[in-house]
């Protein structure tokens, strides 16, 4: 059984003796409100919350056909269930009505019964609509907050690991910070969408995920590694990608690419594949050049950081041979916010 006591029906007519008999047939059940021509019924409806409108169409002034249409039009009002009411009997004008919008037709001789129980016919489908209309709400709102705890999780898990990573290396939490931050700018630079670039942040910062299985002796060495030492080194993108293989996130698809494919060449001396030009996915030459600055301008055990344009310039001089001459000009395009970023994160 619906409730409708506290709904309340708005009474449009002229003649104040149908406005009337309106008034005593409803009026023990429902709140009611009441106008006399057709610029008040709108004045009204903006006014208060309405359930039902009863509404007739030969006024003077607005006619009950453009206040349906007015009502209809506007988003605060347009969910109003609005029942004609009319002396205008013709089917012609009943079909207007309801292809205006309205619910309901009824004709004028009318009788109370049946003005009774259309307008509760028609109040209780408007309460299951709203019911439904917030279960839907409800259900879309926890949808929400799932994917959003599923987001925070992927991210955190992928922090995490990045950490991991940086752990075993002269890296720090710091320098994938950055790392992550340059490939963002120059992937939008470069013109990727919100949601590519969004990937490329976190993603980004798994490029060297693989080193967790290199092991101290070659990681730590303070000199320079033998060439067996150096090919053992190398491994890092092929464990990387294999600690990556085979997830069903496109964000994991993403940090796999990178990490197999971030020493590859735009000329094609690279490693791990000999890669060379466009074979290189992209995000893979982005983090390339954003890897290397960022080690650049980091202090390591056997050397002092470059100075910032110093580190500008060794991209530049590699571009065409190591880099995407594409992306180089991007990256230097962006020299200023880098050099700002690097005072932020310094
Ligand atoms: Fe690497």
């Amino acid at each position: 059984m619906i409730e409708h006591a506290n709904r309340r029906i708005l009474l449009v007519d002229d003649t104040k003796a149908n406005i009337d008999i309106l008034v005593e047939t409803l009026k023990d059940d429902y709140k009611l409100g009441v106008a006399l021509d057709g610029k008040k019924a709108i004045e009204y409806s903006h006014a208060n919350r309405l359930d039902l409108i009863l509404l007739d169409v030969l006024m003077p002034g607005m006619d009950g056909f453009d206040v349906c249409k007015r009502l209809k039009e506007n988003p605060a009002t347009c969910d109003i269930p609005i029942i004609f009411i009319t002396a205008m009997d013709a089917p012609a004008n009943k079909r207007k009505g309801l292809s205006i919008g309205a619910v309901d037709y009824i004709t004028k001789p009318f009788d109370i019964s049946e003005v009774k129980a259309r307008v509760k016919t028609h109040l209780t489908l408007k309460v299951i609509q709203e019911s439904l209309k917030n279960k839907n709400l409800i259900l879309e709102e926890k949808v929400k907050e799932r994917t959003r705890e599923l987001k925070e999780t992927q991210v955190e898990i992928i922090n995490r690991l990045s950490l991991a990573s940086k752990f075993r290396d002269y890296g720090t939490g710091q320098n994938v910070i950055r790392i992550s931050y340059l490939a963002e700018m120059l992937g939008r630079q470069a013109g990727l969408s919100p949601e590519e670039i969004e990937r490329l942040a976190l993603s980004s910062t798994l490029h060297d995920a693989g080193k967790i299985g290199i092991s101290d002796n070659i990681l730590m060495k303070k000199g320079t590694l033998t060439e067996d030492e150096w090919m053992l080194m190398k491994e890092h993108t092929t464990i990387g990608s294999r600690l990556l293989a085979n997830s069903n996130s496109l964000l994991i698809q993403e940090a796999q690419i990178i990490a197999l494919t971030h020493h590859e060449w735009w000329d094609g001396n690279g490693y791990n594949r000999g890669l060379a030009g466009e074979e290189i996915p992209l995000i893979g030459r982005i983090v390339a050049i954003c890897d290397v600055f960022d080690a650049l301008i980091s202090e390591r055990p056997h050397r002092a950081p470059w100075p910032v344009e110093k580190a500008f310039q060794e991209i530049q001089s590699r571009s065409a041979t190591q880099f995407d001459p594409r992306l180089v000009k991007h990256f230097m395009e962006m020299k200023k916010d880098i050099i700002d970023l690097i005072n932020k994160t310094d």
